[in-house]
């Protein structure tokens, strides 16, 4: 990566505000899965071996721009405390008196500020709120590959006021997705789920004109059926977007691989009656909820022959079980690939995490929608606002 790393910096007796993405799903107040937390502990505890004193930024959740307890950031504090297996200086606000009190001196240990969201000024990239993460220290580091893509106070505006650098996470996340995008060795294999088509247009382009094979399964798949001229029965599709898969599939030719089996089932519940039909078959009243089997094994075989797959969005309903086998099967097949596979977004995450997948996979990007927009080609305000190497 060209950016200024957090390496390139003399952080020593500094303190460093690091803008990482704690956005973590929290239950009865525990955080549920904190792999965002683990992969920011290598730049925390590089700047803590280095004599720096980490003040950490992050939003969780989509509070209003005030204080809501729902989203405090007192159960990751708790979790990171466990994992850094020091204690962690949880801040009630963000910004303001208090905060720039117990901030002062640089001390010692890592801090954590309160939800950056809890203030109207974080969305608006606000300056003036900007300004008052800048009074907190002396540096600036972006860790938080999760949140590049927004252009908010926490991600752009104070990277504009501090020295600015990556963190070892954000380097990690662009160097891996710069190597599938520049040099992927082939063959290279992409999959994609998720619901919609229109979310993913411009990522279907781009992947493919560096893919060698393009595998497409969750509901966006129907609206693809649906330029095919084939009934889908209930199954969500987007009808304005079959023009464009329809388009889509004429550029692709082969190389664009769809589904020839699917579970359908009349209701979208986990005790549902169920069954596996062509794709060209499915009975009016049913939805697609999964791929079915033989798409499983079709998709194996174009996994097991790759050298680089990247994987975002789930082949199906996967939070129930009974439409969980596409995704899973997707899964494994990338796990005994031995390709260089990179896992984005947060349910084809959570798959591989659920089936204990997670050492089998080269990377497993923190951001979906970062990821997501990266491969686009679009310009990520977060990684952009960073100076680069050589104007360091
Ligand atoms: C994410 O979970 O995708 C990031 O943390 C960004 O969150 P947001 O979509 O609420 O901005």
């Amino acid at each position: 990566m060209n950016k200024r790393s957090v390496r390139d910096l003399d952080v020593s007796g500094k303190r460093v505000l690091v803008r990482v993405d704690f956005n973590v799903p929290v239950k009865n107040g525990e955080v549920t899965d904190d792999t965002r937390i683990r992969r920011a502990l290598p730049t925390i505890r590089y700047l803590l071996e280095k004599g720096a004193r980490p003040i950490l930024i992050s939003h969780l959740g989509r509070p209003k721009g005030e204080p809501d307890p729902r989203y405090t950031m007192g159960p990751v504090a708790k979790r990171l405390e466990e994992l850094l297996g020091a204690p962690v200086l949880k801040l009630d606000a963000a910004v303001g008196p208090e905060v720039e009190k117990a901030l002062k001196n640089p001390g010692e240990g890592v801090a954590l500020l309160e939800n950056s969201r809890f203030y109207p000024g974080e969305t608006k990239n606000d300056p003036a709120f900007a300004e008052q993460f800048a009074t907190l220290a002396d540096l600036y580091v972006d860790d938080a590959f999760g949140a590049a893509h927004r252009a908010h106070a926490t991600t752009v505006g104070v990277a504009e006021r501090l020295p600015a650098a990556a963190g070892l996470l954000v380097e990690d996340e662009i160097d891996y997705l710069d190597k599938v995008l520049s040099e992927p060795e082939r063959p290279f294999v992409a999959i994609l789920g998720g619901a919609k088509v229109s979310d993913k247009v411009g990522v279907i382009e781009s992947l493919l004109r560096v893919a060698d094979t393009l595998l497409i399964g969750g509901a966006m798949c129907f609206t693809f059926f649906m330029a095919q001229g084939f009934e889908v029965g209930k199954s969500l599709v987007e009808d304005e977007y079959t023009e464009e898969a329809g388009r889509l599939m004429n550029e692709a030719g082969e190389r664009l691989v769809l589904p020839v089996d699917i579970v359908v089932a009349e209701r979208m519940e986990e005790d549902a009656t169920s069954q596996i039909v062509r794709v060209d078959e499915i009975p009016e009243g049913t939805m697609g909820l999964d791929v079915g089997p033989e798409t499983v094994e079709r998709f194996g075989e174009h996994i097991a022959g790759a050298k680089t797959v990247f994987w975002n969005g789930p082949m199906g309903v996967f939070e129930m079980d009974a439409f969980a086998k596409g995704t899973e099967g997707v899964a494994r097949a990338v796990a005994e690939s031995g390709a260089t596979s990179i896992v984005g977004g947060g349910d084809s995450v959570a798959a591989v995490t659920k089936l204990g997948l997670e050492d089998e996979m080269s990377h497993i990007s923190t951001g979906g929608g970062a990821s997501l927009e990266y491969i686009e080609g679009k310009e990520l305000p977060g990684i952009a606002v960073l100076p680069n190497k050589e104007d360091a």
